[in-house]
């Protein structure tokens, strides 16, 4: 649905020029809710607004629906703009008009009839929840309300493309929660393909089906959230998922381990890792290993998460027994799909 081919964005800062984007390719497919998340500093505003072309880039190509914008001449450019809605992080609402009027703006921009734009906003309202709020100025209604009407502004000219730069990055969770809602829906409902810039893994979690990790103007990895997820490849994705899925296992677990082998010499065990996710999660392998190899397993810390409906996780389990069985079992478990390793247990 959207391609971007070798984008390079330069602005001039104060100190000379500032690489921002440094050679993008992306492809988004159609009808999914493909995420972007980067720390501050990123480019991921440069990438998004690179895509409806708020940024024209100084090199590289990007192509939306068939159509590459960079080819085109201003009016054709405006037409193809309207099949890319956006939103942003602070609404940019205008003040002056109601709930309504802000919805209508876009549709009076392209000229449509005022008794078709009453109708439509009417619906788009209805769609949103803010159908009682109609009358009211900005000021007067909440974020996540302001959010709503960004979104039913965005989607007036019936977008193909809806682009979202940190949407939800002003409202708290319980709203943030209801507005990725409301995304997936409007994804769902009208088969609108759905970019969402953010640096929160939390929303990525929450609702996209892809992601692309952005560091210093480059694309560094991407995949299947849930891939992404389960085996992070790059520093930046890593410590991004360690803020909402700590890796490091607390010292006082470490601690507990530690002096368990130090009392039991003969018998110390290892500390596995196990990291899972999708359809081997419902699985009862644990309980599997411990009949079928005879081990004492004591699991000492763990999190089991979901990302759209498939649990995935990871799991710090204190294994006993012969070393041979042990080996046995990690392949086993390795056969079954689960990443597994071996705790370092480093020093009091
Ligand atoms: N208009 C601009 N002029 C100069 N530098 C800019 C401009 N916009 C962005 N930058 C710089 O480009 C880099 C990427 O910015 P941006 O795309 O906004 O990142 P993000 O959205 O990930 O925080 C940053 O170093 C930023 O300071
Ligand atoms: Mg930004």
């Amino acid at each position: 649905m959207i391609e971007l081919q070798g984008i390079v964005q330069t602005y001039l800062g104060p100190t000379g020029p500032v690489e921002a984007l440094r050679g993008v390719n992306l492809k988004v497919p159609r009808g999914g809710i493909f995420g972007v998340i980067g720390r501050s500093g990123a480019g991921k505003s440069s990438l998004v607004r690179t895509i409806n072309l708020l940024n024209r880039p100084v090199a590289g190509q990007v192509r939306v629906d068939g159509q590459e914008l960079t080819q085109l001449a201003e009016p054709a450019l405006r037409a193809a703009r309207r099949d890319i809605g956006m939103i942003f992080q602070h609404f940019n609402l205008l003040d002056s008009r109601t709930v309504f009027g802000n919805v209508a703006l876009p549709l009076e921009l392209a000229g449509v009839p005022s008794a078709e734009i009453g109708r439509r906003v009417d619906s788009l309202l209805d769609l949103v929840g803010l159908s009682a709020l109609r009358d009211r100025h900005p000021a007067h209604i909440s974020g996540g309300q302001k959010q709503r009407v960004g979104i039913a502004r965005a989607l007036a000219c019936k977008p193909k493309v809806l682009l979202s730069d940190e949407a939800t990055s002003a409202l708290d969770p319980e709203t943030t929660r209801a507005i990725l809602g409301l995304l997936r829906q409007i994804n769902r409902d009208f088969g609108l393909t759905i970019v969402l810039i953010t640096h929160q893994m939390q929303v990525i979690k929450q609702v996209a089906d892809q992601v692309a990790v952005i560091d210093a103007g480059r694309i560094v990895e991407q995949g299947a959230v849930i891939d992404v997820f389960t085996r992070p490849a790059h520093e930046t994705t890593r410590s991004l998922i360690d803020e909402i899925l700590p890796q490091a296992l607390p010292d006082s677990v470490l601690a507990r381990i530690r002096g368990f082998m130090a009392a039991h010499p003969a018998d110390q065990g290892c500390l596995l890792r196990l990291a899972f996710a999708g359809d081997d999660a419902d699985r009862p392998l644990l309980s599997d290993v411990i009949r079928r190899f005879g081990l004492d397993l004591n699991i000492v810390h763990g999190q089991i998460d979901e990302i759209q409906g498939r649990p995935f996780g990871s799991l710090a389990v204190h294994v006993r027994g012969a070393a041979e069985r042990i080996a046995a079992a990690v392949a086993h478990l390795r056969g079954a799909g689960v990443l597994v390793r071996e705790q370092e247990l480093g020093h009091a």
